[in-house]
């Protein structure tokens, strides 16, 4: 059954999110029951499964629609993903879903295996559709922000969105295939469409032929510059951007769906429809949307043949076709849903037998379970799709054969071909090619199976759902170009900082020296990164300072800092210079400021369970991660209205689920500056991670070294990918040192 769930929502909040998914549908869709009771229940397609566990990880928001027309929905959370509803009238239902994305692009990118209908007033119902999807992402989408846009319903979002908000970092990512071009430029807006995704810094696909389809169709309509997956996009301004394209074949949650086949109870089940088929030597098993490019007709036909030659019986193989129900009002489908159960009742009626029928026929999805239970039970899974972009259903039955047996048949014509080549693989067309393979693949002998199915198993456990979308979002934020270690520019800057007179080494702690963690109060710098840190302090000329926005109380107890470490906290309002604590003095209107801020906040973060308040010396920090997004939000930004309201020119600083308030101001950037005039360095490494360092980058000199850690936008010149590689450099840093020390003295 359907996971209903009782819908929630938090009224009329405008949140800002970092990370935004922008679909046609929502991972939910809008149900009642027969007594009239509303619900929501996870929604059909490849797309949700794949993007759910990244979205979950991210605390984003998923923009999409809700599955029914002529309703309007407040965001809410589902299962810690916030969902914000996107409306459509039942005309535009018509006109933009099952007419231009189903009626219209779906055939057309589909080889044309079914005729494309091109109506102009479904053309206009795309374009509005687009616009109110793009006008959804540029309200809820942060400074910055990563908006990632999804499929082919939604094509024009990503040039809306450059268009509004040209500081968005845009993704889009094609789920079915790019046709070649002698069948793209059919498409009377075949301008339009590639206009729409231009907008995006990378478009994704499934195969690198879609890729090159898209790629050619770029050059052949616009004559663009390309360079392998680079494309160049002259601006207005006359400046060139960079887009690219390439492939990312798409995955599931392989440890999931092997978690799932684990189940004793699962696996009982399985035993139990083996029994209920009749115990039949072979089951052979379909699992599909009713879709007329999923091939049924075909595999249906090749079993039928082998069933009427006798080189099958019904008491040897039976065939399960699972086919889920599918855009029922567009005529192509339900043309499609007559002829296949005309099929399935003429081959029970030629060959089924009492207790054995020739075709399980089941007209329903099923929950996660009880599909697994399905590809335990199947001997032979027959994947014979005319096009598809990938088949997420062949890397599902491969992810669940733990026991390295069963056979995957699988259509060359589907992208999940390039990467499971041990599969059976066939031409679906050449019914007697894919009746012999069905043949093989009942035949196969058990070391075969196995071999097949371990190599299988090896690629589709390497390539899994969130390899897939963190390879996409690296390739989109950039952290994907930071090279492992240290890099030859930062190791050769590294070494010109090394013969400097008096070097200063500032380092943030959390996500620099320390990797981030849940409880804030359980970090620690890693052994390596301190053992580095103490050998460039043992020597006058090296100093190094932890700077952080922790309260100087906290950093001193998180960060244990070994003897002569000079510790600026609180962004720069504290600072411990060598003559001990410089713990800062308020002055009496301060003082009075923090405490009516004190209660002003106490009281804020009384509103929410799972809200707590954070002291430091001259502020107040509320933290708000343990809530949902949009709660967090809300209650961030009504305690803002109040403190600002009631004391006007306090200063106030955002970070991850964070919102701080101080009564004096200061930043990283002033607090490096003053440490190094206190000091007198000559040169400086500063290594950071957050925003907040972005201050500390911005006051660095021309000698200077910045070390960004991660991905994101930012002023230093050099990245590394991890506190790990942190590490490294200071080790790096500490050997160049020492070298420049001896070669001096010699
Ligand atoms: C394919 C498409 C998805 C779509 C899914 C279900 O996987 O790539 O974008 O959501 O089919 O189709 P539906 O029309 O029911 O959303």
């Amino acid at each position: 059954m359907p996971d209903a769930q009782t819908p929630t929502t938090t009224r009329g909040v405008r949140a800002a999110y970092e990370m935004i998914v922008v679909s046609n549908r929502l991972p939910v869709d809008y149900v009642e029951s027969a007594d009239g009771t509303p619900g929501w229940r996870s929604s059909p397609g490849g797309l949700v499964t794949a993007l759910e566990p990244v979205m979950r990880a991210e605390d984003g928001a998923w923009i999409g629609w809700a599955g029914v027309a002529d309703r309007e929905f407040e965001p809410f959370a589902h299962d810690g993903i916030e969902i914000i509803p996107v409306p459509l009238t039942a005309d535009e239902l018509e006109d933009y879903y099952e007419g231009f994305s189903n009626d219209t692009l779906w055939p057309l990118y589909h080889d044309v295996i079914a005729p494309p209908s091109f109506h102009r007033e479904w053309w206009d119902a795309y374009v509005r559709v687009n616009r109110r999807f793009a006008d959804a992402a540029i309200e809820a989408a942060a400074e910055g922000a990563v908006v990632w846009v999804h499929d082919y319903q939604l094509q024009l979002v990503p040039k809306m969105l450059r268009e509004a908000r040209p500081d968005l970092v845009i993704g889009f990512f094609n789920h079915i295939p790019f046709p070649a071009y002698g069948i793209y430029s059919q498409l009377p807006w075949r301008r339009q469409v590639i206009e729409g995704l231009l907008g995006a810094d990378v478009v994704g696909f499934q195969r690198a032929a879609d890729a090159g389809n898209f790629t050619r169709a770029v050059r052949r309509l616009f004559g663009y510059a390309t360079r392998g997956s680079i494309i160049e996009v002259p601006e207005e301004d006359g400046e060139l951007r960079r887009v690219v394209a390439r492939h990312f074949p798409i995955s599931i949650d392989a440890a999931g769906f092997e978690e799932i086949a684990r189940r004793p109870e699962v696996q009982e089940r399985a035993a139990e429809i083996r029994r209920n088929l009749g115990d039949p030597e072979t089951i052979m098993l379909g699992v599909d949307r009713l879709d007329y490019t999923k091939g049924i007709r075909h595999r249906m036909k090749a079993f039928g043949e082998l069933l009427r030659d006798g080189r099958l019986s019904v008491e040897d193989a039976t065939l399960v076709q699972v086919a889920s129900p599918s855009r029922e009002r567009v005529e192509t489908y339900r043309q499609l849903r007559d002829e296949i159960e005309l099929m399935v009742g003429r081959l029970n009626g030629d060959h089924g037998e009492l207790g054995h029928p020739a075709i399980s026929y089941l007209h329903h999805g099923y929950p996660r379970e009880e599909m697994v239970a399905l590809y335990l039970a199947a001997d032979v899974m027959l994947v014979t799709a005319l096009r598809d972009g990938m088949n997420l259903v062949a890397k599902e039955y491969v992810a669940c054969r733990f026991d390295d047996d069963g056979v995957l048949l699988l259509s060359e014509f589907t992208g999940a071909s390039d990467e499971l080549r041990q599969a059976v693989l066939v031409n679906p067309h050449d019914i007697e090619g894919l009746k012999d393979a069905m043949i093989a693949a009942v035949e196969m002998p058990k070391g075969e199976r196995a071999r097949r199915m371990r190599a299988l198993r090896r690629r589709v456990q390497s390539n899994d759902v969130a390899n897939w979308s963190a390879t996409f979002l690296e390739a989109l934020t950039g952290a994907g170009k930071i090279p492992a270690g240290v890099s030859d520019s930062l190791s050769a800057a590294v070494s010109r900082l090394a013969g400097t007179e008096r070097l200063l080494v500032a380092l943030d702690f959390d996500g620099t020296l320390a990797p981030l963690v849940d409880r804030p109060e359980d970090a620690r710098a890693s052994a390596r990164a301190r053992a580095a840190v103490e050998r460039l302090i043992a020597s006058d000329d090296t100093r190094v300072a932890f700077v952080s926005g922790r309260s100087l109380e906290s950093l001193r107890e998180v960060a244990d800092p070994p003897e002569g470490v000079l510790l600026s906290g609180s962004h720069g309002v504290e600072l411990q210079l060598d003559d001990g604590g410089v713990t800062i003095e308020l002055r009496d209107v301060e003082h009075a400021r923090l405490a009516r801020l004190t209660e002003l906040l106490e009281d804020a973060a009384s509103e929410a369970d799972g809200a707590w308040v954070e002291h430091k010396p001259a502020g107040l920090a509320l933290h708000t991660r343990r809530l949902p997004v949009t709660v967090g939000a809300a209650l961030q930004h009504s305690a803002r209205e109040r403190i600002e309201d009631e004391l006007p020119g306090i200063t106030v600083r955002s970070g991850k689920a964070v919102i701080e308030f101080a009564v004096r101001s200061s930043d990283k950037g002033e607090s490096l500056t003053r440490v190094r005039q206190y000091l007198g360095s000559t040169a400086v490494l500063y290594v950071g991670d957050d925003v907040t360092d972005e201050d500390a980058f911005a006051v660095l000199d021309v000698d200077d070294v910045g070390v960004k850690v991660g991905q994101g936008k930012s002023l230093a010149g050099h990245r590394v990918r991890g506190t790990e590689d942190v590490a490294l450099l200071l080790e790096t840093l500490a050997d160049a040192r020492e070298a420049a020390r001896e070669h001096t003295s010699r």
